[in-house]
């Protein structure tokens, strides 16, 4: 019975080559149209910044928020390719203790962004001694603000935030602009000389510009973490004359195969319709997904083991399964046998194996879809750059990456390099806030 419902399974998730190429196909074209004007669930935000050219240098104040922790750093960046990320603090953004969750619906944009500024005024006053920024204190220090949510902006320093997504609900920011939010919380710390907003950009676009500084043929960044999103570097983008990052904010693609699980944990979400490529395979879900199917096992009799389970969660409560469980459970050497039945320690590790190994083929397809995009027939080199949790801590995930890139580009796929990118938003938003001002 076991083994009938995980073969069932299989074939629920199982992407075959021809649906990859699909989806690629289909990607390439919700990008075209977005571009073009015309409707589609790929927004294609232009990032107002091309690529650095690696020389870009100066001291910078860079803060990172994306959805689990803020963290910020004065930003050495030296040309050459080389920098420093100095004075490194991260704070997460709920904390179990005090039980404060920055996230909550019931805290205001205000205590959201005074919490932010305050990183920043804790990083200002550990570095006031440092020899570098004394020396670069003529003017207020340029900050760069990565800030990775959906957002419009129609200039490099501000952002008018879509929707939260990744489940963060904070009240009083939608609509909003964040560039503004975060100076009104900097003016109150008293902050508003000192500092100097200068930058809003996205994730996947400081992960782009970190890659980028250190290796000009870069054209594609992503983030494979807690949400996922890709960024490229457009030739030909409506109304700019040079090339420019555009963010596509791949996560809200819409046209990739569902499940009934799919389909129930959107419904079931904050955001039902929205980010739909991103809830079938980014951290944040999962985790959630792999619940709802052992629930649905368990419910339907093919599943004794959830009294014990290997995973330290509550398998009632939505969202208690990480995807840091899940590479637990992926790394499990059967120990459990003795409190879960051995075949179904199994069927957990398959079940995770065949979650990730989907996430990872989607991932590929949208990648296919850029590169056929920016190079039709596959004529050139191009490189991938990739951030976040899941591509760097799922076991196998980098390597399921790679299978079905090659599977699916055969004999072009030497043309494609993926790397890993680590750690690089902080760096991103200095490098941003370095272009922005020689822009200026
Ligand atoms: C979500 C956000 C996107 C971000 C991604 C990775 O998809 O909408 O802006 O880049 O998460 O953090």
């Amino acid at each position: 019975m076991l083994e009938q419902g995980l073969k069932q399974l299989e074939n629920e998730l199982s992407i075959s080559l021809n649906m990859t190429l699909t989806i690629a196909s289909r990607f390439q074209e919700h990008m075209e149209q977005s571009l073009s004007g015309r409707v589609s669930s790929l927004k294609m935000f232009p990032s107002y910044l091309q690529a650095p050219n690696g020389y870009e240098a100066g001291t910078f104040l860079a803060l990172d928020f994306g959805g689990s922790n803020a963290r910020a750093a004065v930003v050495e960046l030296r040309g050459a390719g080389n920098f420093l990320e100095l004075h490194k603090l991260s704070r997460p953004l709920s904390d179990p203790e005090s039980g404060r969750d920055y996230r909550a619906a019931s805290v205001t944009a205000e205590e959201l962004f005074d919490f932010l500024a305050g990183i920043i005024q804790e990083v200002l006053s550990n570095s006031s001694a440092h020899p570098t920024l004394k020396s670069s204190t003529s003017g207020p220090l340029p900050l760069g603000f990565a800030f990775s949510f959906p957002y419009r902006q129609q200039t490099i320093g501000e952002g008018f935030l879509l929707y939260w997504n990744k489940e963060v609900e904070t009240s009083g920011v939608v609509g909003k602009d964040v560039g503004h939010l975060l100076s009104a919380a900097l003016e109150r710390r008293g902050l508003g000389s000192v500092v100097s907003l200068t930058a809003i950009i996205n994730d996947t676009v400081t992960t782009f510009l970190t890659a980028a500084y250190q290796d000009p043929s870069l054209d594609i960044a992503s983030i494979i973490g807690t949400g996922h999103n890709t960024c490229y570097l457009e030739q030909k983008a409506p109304g700019f004359e040079a090339p420019v990052i555009i963010n596509t904010e791949s996560g809200n693609f819409s046209d990739a195969p569902d499940t009934p699980y799919d389909q129930r944990l959107d419904l079931e979400s904050d955001n039902p319709g929205e980010q739909r490529f991103e809830k079938k395979l980014s951290g944040k879900y999962l985790g959630e997904l792999f619940r709802r199917i052992v629930l649905d096992f368990s419910q339907r009799g093919l599943f004794s083991g959830l009294n014990n389970p290997p995973a330290p969660a509550r398998w009632n409560q939505p969202y208690s399964i990480s995807g840091k469980d899940l590479a637990l459970i992926l790394l499990e050497e059967d120990s459990h046998s003795r409190l879960v039945p051995r075949d179904e320690c199994f069927a957990l590790k398959r079940i995770a194996h065949l979650l990730t190994k989907r996430s990872a083929q989607l991932v590929a397809a949208s990648f296919i879809g850029v590169v056929r995009h920016l190079d039709p027939h596959l004529d050139h080199r191009h490189t991938v750059a990739i951030d976040g949790s899941l591509y760097k801590g799922m076991p196998g995930y980098a390597q399921e990456l790679t299978v079905a890139l090659s599977e699916a580009l055969e004999s072009k796929a030497g043309l494609v390099t993926v790397k890993m990118s680590a750690g690089g938003s902080l760096t991103g938003a200095a490098i941003a806030a370095a272009l922005a001002k020689l822009d200026k």
